[in-house]
């Protein structure tokens, strides 16, 4: 049976007090967590290396948000697989939609950045999903099929099950709009479909899909209900650790 996993991306939010003073509310919150369900926090990379010191007696597990597809070198700016692991990463986040929006990111790069991280230790929590336009066209799949192909290109089929998949629909982050948990649910076994064509039935089977994109604690329960949702990305509702908590609670135990 494939785990829940509930990750918070804390996009450019928390400074390194306001961190501490996160991760301890999340804590107790957290002690208690059902079996099935692991939970990870991806705080910006100033507060990686305390939140690695304060989550060490805790079952939480760290991530970042972004990194190199370089080892080392004069890249001004950016942060290598090391210096994650060093500062006690476990996941890393890779082609989130702001990335792609925001920062130029290709499929082609997010693909090096994945192979970078699994080569080197990290788990790579690779995002997809369409924008408002290509749903309205009726796109989504044909969109979700060449980010799936192109960010997994070459990845094996023993890497994929360090793999998480993030669906996030463009339109539904940050907005309040979710997806219907029957559309998400569409996407994902489309999704889980691909990559069993692609790898094997075994391969999708284990692959564990988040979805992504105005995860609140009252919708969620709905969404993680649903077969082939595996756990959340969750944006602005990880910000608190009350919210965060009860979204975790909601995990169906499985
Ligand atoms: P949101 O963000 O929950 O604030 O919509 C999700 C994400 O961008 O990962």
């Amino acid at each position: 049976m494939r785990r829940t996993v509930i990750a918070g991306n804390w996009k450019m939010y928390k400074t390194i007090e306001e961190s501490i003073e996160l991760i301890n509310g999340l804590k107790p919150l957290t002690s208690n967590l059902k079996p099935n369900v692991d939970v990870i926090v991806c705080p910006p990379f100033t507060s990686l290396a305390i939140a690695s010191s304060l989550l060490k007696d805790s079952s939480i597990k760290l991530g970042a948000q972004n990194m190199s597809e370089h080892d080392e070198g004069a890249y001004t700016g950016e942060v290598s697989w090391k210096m994650l692991k060093s500062a006690g990463c476990e996941y890393v986040i890779l082609g989130h939609s702001e990335r792609r929006q925001y920062f130029g990111e290709t499929n082609e790069l997010i693909n090096l950045k994945a192979k970078k991280g699994l080569a080197n230790g990290l788990k790579p929590i690779i995002c997809v999903g369409e924008k408002l336009e290509e749903r309205e066209a009726g796109v989504t799949e044909q969109i979700v099929s060449a980010q799936i192909k192109g960010v997994l290109s070459g990845i094996s089929s023993d890497d994929m099950k360090k793999v998480i998949i993030a669906y996030e629909p463009v339109w539904a982050i940050g907005t309040g709009k979710t997806a219907t948990p029957l559309q998400a649910q569409q996407v994902h076994m489309h999704i889980r479909k691909l990559v069993g064509q692609l790898y094997s039935w075994n391969v999708a089977e284990g692959l564990v899909i988040q979805y992504g994109g105005s995860v609140k604690p009252d919708n969620a329960a709905e969404l993680l209900a649903q077969d082939d949702i595996d756990g959340a990305l969750v944006g602005g509702a990880c910000l608190k650790a009350d919210s965060f908590s009860s979204i975790i609670g909601s995990a169906p135990a499985r």
